[in-house]
This record gives structure tokens, C-alpha cells and sequence, in this order.
């Protein structure tokens, strides 16, 4: 199964998408993970992107598109992938539908989670990462997953706090961005709506609501993928 996972930024898209990999047995391809674990590793990519994340701007093209053009192409992904934090922009959806026409692979499924934006930058502000596993859920404002102290309430492993995840204006900036329907990530959902109605609904829609309890947010999604 190939899966674009589209939601405004702090929906909970690494959350389910960690899930749902685990179920379905497919890579979770995470563009933010990437650069973040590149600046971590000190790369030229890292250092690259660093600025531009830190100010809640999309890296640019040149760089982020063949960076996930090659990753899809990896041995792992012949099965299917789920691609969470691309495209995400109009370009980069035009430019991933190209590429997948030309090596032949059909997207089967595009998932489209929806949050209220003040909800999402709440859950921004609150959220904590897992050393052992970035997306095990810990929010400090929200109770059914606050940390045990100052550790992870899944595992016990020490959390840390993602540096754009503080800076309100970068948050606003990349919500910015995903509410855009001229160029911004809502470009890029549409742009596959529209391909999906002219192709008998290839890729298939799915409209999530984001704002359940983290459980029903993957009932949801387990029942609506099928
Ligand atoms: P990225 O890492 O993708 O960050 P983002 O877009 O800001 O999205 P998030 O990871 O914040 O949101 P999420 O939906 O995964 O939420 P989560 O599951 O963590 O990108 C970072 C940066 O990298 C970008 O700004 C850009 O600079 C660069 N970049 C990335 N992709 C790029 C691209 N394609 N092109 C160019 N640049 C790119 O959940 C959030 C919190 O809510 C957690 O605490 C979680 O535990 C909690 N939570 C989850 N679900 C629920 C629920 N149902 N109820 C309550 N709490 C919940
Ligand atoms: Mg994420």
C-alpha cells in the first residue's frame, strides 16, 4: 500500500503513522525526521537545513525532492510506504506524481487529516520526544498522554523538546504554509483530489478527524484504509 499522509503540522500524522506501519509492515518515511537526523549527525544536508527549520520555512526543493525521490526507490519501499511531511508544496506534489508515473508505481491512498489550526499549535507547544522513539506520544497539556515527570510515559526514556516546536512565529509560519491553497501543502492535497476525481478515484480520499482521542484517531484510520 503507497500512502501520502497529508495534516496540519502537530495534528498527530508521526503519531499514527508509527501505528500504522507496524500494522501494514511498511516504511513510515518522515521528511522532518530526516533532517533532524542529519542535523543531529552534523551532515552537510543537516547543516543545510537547519536554518530554514528552525524558522518554520520549507527546505528548498532542490534539495528535499530528490533526497525523498531517492528514499522511495530503496529496497525497503517496494512493498508500499507511508510518506508523512511530503509534498508540501505544489511543486513537490507535481514534481512526486511525475516521478511515480514514470517508475510505473500507482499512490493507492491519500489520507487527509483535519485539525482545527489553534488546536494543532496547542499540541505543538506541549509535545515532548522520546529518545528511544520519536513518536511515542507525550503531550504535557494533554492527560491521557502526559509524561511520567520528566520521562517518556511509554517507555521511561528521556524526552526532549523539538527547538521549533517553542518559537510561536515558526509555528505560525508553518501552518502558514499548510493552510496555503495557492503554492502551500493544500495545494499539493488538492492537486491529488483533482487527480483522484479524473482517475476513477485513483488514489483513493480519506478524510480523517484529528481531533479524537489519539485511540479513535487510529480506529478511524485502521477502518477507513480497510
Ligand atoms: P515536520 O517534522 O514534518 O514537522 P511538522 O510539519 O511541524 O509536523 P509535526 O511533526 O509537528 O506534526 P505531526 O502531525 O507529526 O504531529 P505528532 O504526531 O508529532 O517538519 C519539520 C520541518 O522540516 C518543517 O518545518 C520544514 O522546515 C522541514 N520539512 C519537512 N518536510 C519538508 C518538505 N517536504 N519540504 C521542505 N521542508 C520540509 O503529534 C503532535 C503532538 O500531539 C504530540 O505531542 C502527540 O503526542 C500529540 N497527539 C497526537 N495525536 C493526538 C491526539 N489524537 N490527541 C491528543 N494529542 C495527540
Ligand atoms: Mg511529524
Amino acid at each position: 500500500m503507497k500512502i501520502l499522509f497529508f495534516g496540519p503540522n502537530g495534528s498527530g500524522k508521526g503519531t499514527q503513522g508509527s501505528i500504522i506501519k507496524d500494522k501494514y509492515g511498511i516504511p513510515h518515511i518522515e521528511t522532518g525526521v530526516i533532517f533532524r537526523e542529519n542535523i543531529t549527525g552534523g551532515t552537510d544536508l543537516g547543516k543545510k537545513a537547519k536554518g530554514y527549520i528552525d524558522r518554520g520555512e520549507l527546505v528548498p526543493d532542490n534539495i528535499t525532492i530528490p533526497m525523498i525521490l531517492a528514499r522511495l526507490q530503496e529496497d525497503d519501499c517496494k512493498g508500499g510506504w507511508i510518506l508523512d511531511g511530503f509534498p508540501r508544496n505544489l511543486t513537490q506534489a507535481q514534481e512526486l506524481d511525475k516521478a511515480l508515473k514514470d517508475l510505473d508505481i500507482t499512490l493507492d491512498i491519500v489520507i487527509e487529516m483535519i485539525l482545527d489550526r489553534q488546536i494543532a499549535k496547542d499540541r505543538i507547544m506541549g509535545r515532548r520526544l522520546c529518545v528511544n522513539d520519536n513518536n511515542h506520544p507525550n503531550n504535557i497539556f494533554i492527560d491521557a498522554i502526559k509524561p511520567n515527570g520528566d520521562k517518556c510515559q511509554v517507555c521511561g526514556g528521556d524526552l526532549k523538546t523539538r527547538s521549533d516546536d517553542q518559537d510561536e512565529d515558526a509555528i505560525d509560519q508553518r501552518h502558514n504554509i499548510y493552510y496555503d491553497t495557492e503554492t502551500g501543502t493544500m495545494a499539493g492535497v488538492n492537486y491529488f483530489k483533482d487527480l483522484s476525481s479524473k482517475n476513477d478515484g485513483i488514489p483513493r480520499i480519506v478524510d480523517l478527524n484529528g481531533q479524537q482521542d489519539l485511540k479513535k484517531v487510529t480506529a478511524e484510520l485502521i477502518n477507513k484504509l480497510g
